[in-house]
């Protein structure tokens, strides 16, 4: 069997950080070189304050930082060293040319596979860890073959990473199953082995999946796509249920429970978020469109339309409730996150949610527990978000304390789940605001009846709630 006593990985970012910092704690033997362009991002993962807030991170990081893993940003040593590469670049949804705001933008990777042919100077695994369309590993390979060295050879693997962010250390110390594509000769096969030893030493050999390499670069489309589309469809249930008087919760819970469907990834939001499951539906949407899959692309496509129209929905309602008008009213917005536990605000509803409402003239109270303040202003100073970024500071203010964001609003919305709104002084909230006060809830996180009873207006996702406060002694008890 084929040993590896030297690894490096391109990329430094939510994926290449945190799965090659559990690599180096569970392999103490490898030594593993984390790279990336940006010096600024090499010299917080040295530092006490890593580029990204995950659960758990700090610890496996520090447990093993200056043992065997190593930041960096001497990229050619690191891959001359390496006797496997791990390619974790981002590959962001094109906004330029052919297949824009569809195709992935393959430049990094592409850059990424020349730098490797170019420096190495021994033979190399190369691993394609990034979500990549069908038959990227293709291109990397011929990349590498046409600019080969004498004595050089290259196997290119596909090993997509399944990790979730908010859960990242926890997805790769425990996965459901890791992925490799490779070839089937005996070349392909050595490298698939090697790349199996690396995950064998925490993880058990049946959760190791080995399948050709275009099966694996689809199934990590495939499954971002099915995922994405649960939401998208427990979110158009929800408007149906807005409309009726049905609960989503109710329904959510009622099909779940079929074993068939199953319980996971049923709740209704204000939309998803996050850098992936938009960028990689758009993504199959492209790869259909290209082999003229034209019904395969529109039916894909749907499951981003509706987490537009489910935000676009929500705002709608905002403003309603509002008498049909925000203009410089306050309104506050809790969580800018796109998912509780990570300070990573990529494709976050709540952007969407504070540029319709800036659009409206509203003025905005932020306060989320873990994202930067320059970071949400980056955000909402995006020409695709504000023509006039000039505007972001006349309209948006960034709060330390969700009690001081709530100073004086007219509204409050729940746009991120993290746990600690659940406990909030809604009482002392209520006091702070101007009546009536409103909350709509965009995560169905809150006690709703407990906030009528405080006084509140409560709007919320897939469900209509009572204006009224609800008597215990008629309501059916539900505690
Ligand atoms: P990221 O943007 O956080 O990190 C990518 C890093 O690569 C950046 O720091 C960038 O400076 C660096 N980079 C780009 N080109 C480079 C080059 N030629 N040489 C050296 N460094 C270079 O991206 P993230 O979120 O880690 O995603 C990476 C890939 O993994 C994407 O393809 C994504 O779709 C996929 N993925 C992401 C997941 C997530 O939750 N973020 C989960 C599973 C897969």
């Amino acid at each position: 069997k084929m040993t590896l006593k030297k690894i490096c990985c391109i990329g430094a970012g939510y994926v290449g950080g945190p799965s090659c910092a559990v690599i180096a704690s569970k392999c103490p033997a490898i030594q593993v070189t984390v790279v990336d362009l940006s010096e600024e991002r090499i010299k917080q993962w040295n530092s006490d304050h890593l580029p990204l807030y995950e659960p758990g991170l700090d610890d496996v990081v520090k447990s093993c930082r200056g043992r065997n893993l190593t930041f960096s940003t001497d990229i050619d040593t690191a891959i001359q060293e390496a006797d496997l590469i791990f390619i974790c670049v981002n590959t962001p949804t094109k906004n330029f040319g052919i297949g824009k705001g569809r195709a992935a933008d393959l430049k990094y990777i592409e850059a990424a596979a020349r730098r490797i042919a170019d420096v190495s100077k021994s033979s190399k695994i190369v691993v394609e860890k990034s979500t990549v369309p069908v038959k990227a590993a293709q291109s990397i390979s011929n990349i590498l073959q046409a600019n080969v060295k004498p004595g050089v050879k290259y196997q290119v693997l596909s090993n997509p990473e399944f990790l979730a962010e908010g859960t990242a250390v926890n997805d790769v110390l425990d996965p459901d199953r890791v992925l490799i594509g490779g070839e089937k000769n005996s070349l392909g096969k050595e490298a698939i082995e090697a790349l199996c030893w690396i995950y064998e030493h925490w993880i058990p050999r049946e959760k190791i999946i080995v399948m050709n390499t275009w099966s694996s670069e689809l199934s990590k489309l495939a499954a971002n796509a099915f995922l994405a589309q649960r939401i998208s469809s427990i979110n158009a249930i929800s408007a149906i249920c807005e409309a009726t008087g049905a609960d989503v919760s109710e329904v959510a819970n009622a099909i779940g429970t079929d074993s068939r469907i199953g319980s996971k990834f049923l709740k209704a939001s204000v939309g998803f978020g996050g850098s992936c499951f938009q960028k990689d539906v758009l993504n199959l949407v492209y790869l259909c469109e290209c082999l003229n899959l034209p019904e395969a692309a529109a039916y894909w496509q749907q499951v981003v339309d509706i987490n537009d129209y489910q935000r676009q929905r929500f705002a709608n309602r905002v403003v309603e409730s509002l008498f049909n008008t925000v203009t410089d009213k306050n309104i506050t917005i809790l969580g800018f996150a796109f998912k509780k536990d990570t300070g990573d605000t990529r494709e976050s509803a709540a952007i969407y949610l504070s540029k319709y409402l800036m659009d409206e003239e509203a003025r905005l109270r932020i306060y989320d527990p873990k994202v930067e303040k320059s970071q949400i202003l980056r955000e909402l100073t995006h020409p695709c978000i504000s023509e006039d970024p000039s505007r972001v500071s006349k309209l948006v203010t960034i709060h330390q304390d969700p009690y001081e964001a709530a100073e004086g609003s007219h509204a409050l919305i729940v746009c991120t789940e993290w746990d600690e709104f659940k406990t909030l002084d809604y009482h002392k909230i209520y006091q702070k605001m101007l009546k009536p006060a409103f909350i709509f809830d965009g995560r169905i996180i809150l006690d709703h009846e407990a906030l009528i009873e405080i006084g509140f207006h409560v709007e919320t996702i897939g469900k209509r709630l009572s204006r009224k406060p609800v008597h215990r002694s008629i309501a059916p008890s539900t505690q």
